[in-house]
C-alpha cells in the first residue's frame, strides 16, 4: 500500500487552486440517471469516489464519456464529464459496488423517481459512526413508494408513480435531502421539504435540476418547494468549488505557517470555519478569485468549535481543525454534534505528540509546543488529512500508511502542497 512521507518544519508559500467540490459532484452525477438525456458536468475532481460511483452509473447502464483535455488544462484541472441514462438496463445497485462508498445509495431515487423501481444494497457501517438511511426511507415513503428491506437490500416500488407529498426531517441530513430532492423532481404534485439541509452542495444540486428542467424554490433555506414535472432533460452544470479542501488547505498554512493563496474557490462557501481561522489568529483575505491565508510568526490561540449543520462549522473540518489547536497556546474543547464516532484521529494525533482528552462527543485539547513525527494510520477521509496537516507542523518525518483515504477525496495533494515548499512524497509499495 502507498506511504506519504512528510518532512515537517517548512511554512507554505504559493497558490493552490481548489478542486471541484466531490460531495457536489457525486449526487450531481447521480441526478443524470433522471434524464435520458446529457448531463455534462464540468470541474469534476479526479478522485477514487468519482472514480466508484462512474462503476456504479456504468453498472446500471449510463454512458459516461470524459471530455478530452484542452490547451491549457493540467492533470489537476478537473474534468469534464458527459453522462447519458438513455439505455438504463438494470435498476439494482449490488451490494459489492454499493458498499465501496455510501453515497452511491442515493441512486435509489432517481431510479425509483424514473423507473418505478430499485433495489439498492444498504450502504452497511461506516468509520465515523452507524450512519443509518432511515431518513432517506422515510423521505421516498412520503412520496408515495412502497420499501421492503429484503436480504441486505432496500427493495423500491411504485405503482403509478411518486406523488409530491410533506417531508419534514427530525434531524438535518445532507443525504436525506438530496434524495427527496431528486425524487420529488419527477413526482406527481408538490412537495414540501422541512428542516432541510442548506449546505452549499444541495443549492448546487438544485441549480443543476433547475437547469434540467425542475420546479425547486427554497434551496439553501430549512423549506424546499418542489413542483414535480413528468420529465427532466439535459443540462451543462459546473461543479462548485470543494469547501473541504479549501478549509483543510487554509488550516494547513494556519498550523505551518506561511503565505498561500487558494484560488477558484469562495470564502461565503465557509464562513463559520474562516471566522474560527481569524480567531486563532490566521490572517483570512478575500481576494479576487479566492482567499489568502496568512500566519507569520505569531501563535496560534486556543479557540472552541461546535460542529453543526451548514452555515455551523463543518463536521468535515472538525478532525483539520483539532490539529491546529494541538498546537494552540492553552486549552480548546471541540465537540462533535453529527456524528457520534469521529475522533478516530485522536490517537493518530497522539502519536505526534498531541495532548487530547475525549469525554464523549467532546474533545479536550491541551496545546503544546511541537509535534514529532512518526508513522501513524487513520480509517477515515478527513481523519488522514488531520495527519497530513499535523505533520507538515511536526519536527522530522511523519510516515501517513493507508493512503488511498486520501486519494477517496483530495485531488493532487501532494502535487498541491509540494509546490507550496512541503516536504511531502508519496512512497508507491
Ligand atoms: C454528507 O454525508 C457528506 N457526504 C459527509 O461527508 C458529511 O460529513 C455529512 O454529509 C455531514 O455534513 C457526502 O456528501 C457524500 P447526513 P451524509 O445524512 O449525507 C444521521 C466526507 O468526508 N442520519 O447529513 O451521509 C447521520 O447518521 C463525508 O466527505 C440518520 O440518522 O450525512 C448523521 O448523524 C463524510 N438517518 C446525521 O444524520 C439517516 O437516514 C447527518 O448525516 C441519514 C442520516
Amino acid at each position: 500500500m502507498d506511504r506519504i512521507h512528510i518532512t515537517g518544519g517548512t511554512p507554505l508559500n504559493g497558490v493552490i487552486p481548489i478542486s471541484g467540490a466531490k460531495n457536489a459532484a457525486l449526487p450531481l452525477m447521480i441526478a443524470s440517471l433522471l434524464t435520458g438525456e446529457t448531463l455534462e458536468l464540468v470541474n469534476v475532481p479526479r478522485l477514487a469516489d468519482i472514480a466508484s460511483l462512474s462503476r456504479i452509473l456504468g453498472n446500471h447502464g449510463v454512458d459516461h464519456m470524459v471530455v478530452g483535455k484542452r490547451p491549457g488544462q493540467t492533470a489537476e484541472t478537473g474534468q469534464t464529464v458527459r453522462l447519458t441514462a438513455s439505455n438504463v438496463i438494470d435498476t439494482t445497485a449490488p451490494y459489492e459496488l454499493v458498499s465501496t462508498m455510501r453515497a452511491s445509495f442515493w441512486v435509489v431515487a432517481p431510479l425509483l423517481a424514473r423507473f418505478g423501481e430499485a433495489k439498492v444494497s444498504l450502504p452497511g457501517g461506516c468509520a465515523i459512526g452507524t450512519r443509518p438511511v432511515d431518513l432517506l426511507i422515510m423521505a421516498l415513503e412520503k412520496l408515495g413508494a412502497q420499501i421492503e428491506i429484503d436480504g441486505g437490500y432496500v427493495v423500491a416500488k411504485t405503482k403509478n408513480g411518486l406523488r409530491g407529498g410533506e417531508i419534514r426531517f427530525p434531524k438535518v441530513t445532507v443525504g436525506g435531502t438530496h434524495v427527496a430532492l431528486m425524487a420529488a423532481a419527477l413526482a406527481y404534485g408538490t412537495t414540501v421539504i422541512e428542516n432541510a439541509a442548506r449546505e452549499p452542495e444541495v443549492v448546487d444540486l438544485a441549480e443543476c435540476l433547475i437547469k434540467m428542467g425542475a420546479r425547486i424554490e427554497g434551496a439553501g433555506t430549512p423549506r424546499i418547494v418542489v413542483e414535480g414535472v413528468s420529465r427532466l432533460h439535459g443540462a451543462r452544470h459546473e461543479v462548485l468549488p470543494d469547501r473541504i479542501e479549501t478549509g483543510t488547505y487554509a488550516m494547513a498554512v494556519a498550523m505551518a505557517g506561511g503565505d498561500v493563496t487558494l484560488e477558484d474557490t469562495r470564502a461565503d462557501l465557509l464562513h463559520s470555519a474562516l471566522d474560527v481561522l481569524a480567531t486563532t489568529g490566521t490572517e483570512v483575505t478575500s481576494t479576487e478569485s479566492g482567499i489568502r491565508i496568512r500566519r507569520n510568526g505569531a501563535g496560534i490561540a486556543a479557540v472552541d468549535v461546535t460542529t453543526d449543520p451548514f452555515p455551523g462549522f463543518p463536521t468535515d473540518l472538525q478532525a483539520q481543525f483539532m490539529a491546529l489547536m494541538t498546537l494552540a497556546k492553552g486549552r480548546s474543547h471541540i465537540r462533535e454534534t453529527i456524528f457520534e464516532n469521529r475522533f478516530m484521529h485522536v490517537q493518530e494525533l497522539a502519536r505526534l505528540g498531541a495532548k487530547i482528552r475525549l469525554e464523549g462527543d467532546l474533545a479536550v485539547v491541551e496545546g503544546v509546543e511541537r509535534l514529532k513525527g512518526a508513522p501513524v494510520m487513520a480509517t477515515d477521509l478527513r481523519a488522514s488529512v488531520s495527519l497530513v496537516i499535523a505533520g507538515l507542523a511536526a519536527e522530522g518525518e511523519t510516515q501517513i500508511n493507508r493512503v488511498y483515504h486520501l486519494d477517496r477525496g483530495f485531488e493532487a495533494l501532494e502535487a498541491k502542497l509540494g509546490r507550496c515548499g512541503a516536504e511531502i512524497r508519496r512512497v508507491r509499495a
